[in-house]
This record gives structure tokens, sequence and C-alpha cells, in this order.
């Protein structure tokens, strides 16, 4: 079996010492930063920016998972490319041409990924699953951390599971919002390569054993 990939969500870091909680986690075996951009447009709440992500970039060499929850990523994927993302996601429910959107993104030589709302359904996107290196299932309503996992979003990451196997498209399932050690061996189950996980992670006492457990 492929090794699951742990990527924390530093939304739910300390932001006055985000270097610090990065090496924390590194240390602690995490394989990818998922870095959460929020517009205060596409979702209800303000993050961080391209600044933000640039200083990062020199406290680590993770890789870099830009999950972007803006309204015209279009306009500003090239600013988190320059500033060290390693992949950007955006998500499928903006009104941008999404197939010129992949096209650019990868021509800038990092992964790009799509996401989707707990609304949005697995045959909505599968004409773009061929194009993506990632598929973001949100399993809770982006904007915030620490909110509960929705499970009846399950049999749809088992569909997408399904259908990338059937067509054997070299793409990744990552899952976020509510992972933790009860919820994480669901999303195994169900066929997730990627377990996106945020206070569950940074609110541990030790964090190492946090991510262990969302192995077991
Ligand atoms: C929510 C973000 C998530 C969030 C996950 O909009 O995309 O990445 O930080 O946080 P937890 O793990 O606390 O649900
Ligand atoms: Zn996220």
């Amino acid at each position: 079996m492929k090794k699951i990939i742990i990527a924390p969500s530093i939304l739910a870091a300390n932001s006055a010492a985000l270097g610090q909680d990065i090496k924390k986690i590194e240390n602690a075996g995490a394989d990818w930063v998922h870095i959460d951009v929020m517009d205060g447009h596409f979702v209800p709440n303000i993050s961080i920016g391209p600044v933000v992500v640039k200083s990062l970039r020199k406290a680590t060499t993770l890789f870099f998972d830009a999950h972007l929850m803006i309204t015209n990523p279009e306009k500003y994927w090239l600013e988190f490319q320059k500033a060290g993302a390693n992949s950007i996601t955006f998500h499928y429910e903006i009104e941008t041409d999404k197939k010129k959107l992949i096209k650019d993104i990868k021509s800038a030589g990092v992964k790009v990924g799509i996401s989707i709302k707990p609304s949005t359904t697995a045959a909505e996107i599968e004409t773009l699953i061929p194009y993506v290196d990632l598929i973001l299932v949100m399993t809770v309503e982006p904007g915030f951390g620490g909110q509960s996992f929705m499970e009846s979003l399950v049999p749809k990451i088992k569909d997408i599971r399904r259908f990338i196997n059937k067509n054997s498209y070299n793409c990744l399932i990552s899952v976020d919002g509510g992972i933790d050690s009860k919820t994480a061996p669901i999303c195994i189950n169900a066929g997730v390569n990627v377990l996106v996980s945020g206070s569950y992670i940074f609110n541990a006492e030790n964090p190492k054993n946090a991510i262990e457990a969302l192995l077991l």
C-alpha cells in the first residue's frame, strides 16, 4: 500500500510563531504543509497571502500545498507559486475557465489540484480529473478550522476513488475538514491518499503521537 501523506493545516497553528510551529510538525513526521488562503469573498474568512508563504519558504523544505479558497485564483495563483508553493489547488465552484487555469498552473512547473465543497458531486468533476494531480474533497464547509467531519460525504470519496482507479488516472485524493484519529481511518478506507488536519494536530500535546494515531 502507498504511504498516506500527512498535511497539517497551519490555519490552526500559532500565527505569532508559524516558523516554529512548522518545524514542530516537520519533526513530528508531517509530509506537506497545507496553507489555507481565504479572501473574505469565496469564503467568509480572511487568512494568509503570498508574503507569509514567502517567509515560511525559508523555514522548511516541506512540500507547500496551497488551498486557494478565493473567487479569482487566476489573478493570484502565480504570486503563490513565486512565493514557494509546490502545489496550487483552486475551487471547482469558481466561474473561471478551469481547463485554462489548470494548464497555466501546470506550465509553471507546479502540481495542480481542484477542491470541491460538500455540495459538489463527484460526477461534476469527472471531466477535469484526467488533467489534475489532486482532488481535494472538503468534508466541512470551507472557511474555518475546527468543524465536524461530514460523514455523509464518504460515498463521494469512494465514487472518486472508483473513477480514478477504473481509468488509471494519476491523481491523488486529499480530504480536508474535521480529520482526527476517528475520522482518518474512515477516509483511508474510502481511498484517500492525503490527510489534511488542522486543529487535531496543532492542539495536540504531542503532535508526533497525534500524527501516528491518524495512521492506525
Ligand atoms: C477549512 C480549511 C481546512 C481547515 C482544516 O476551510 O480548508 O484546511 O483548516 O481544519 P480542521 O482540521 O481543524 O478541520
Ligand atoms: Zn484547506
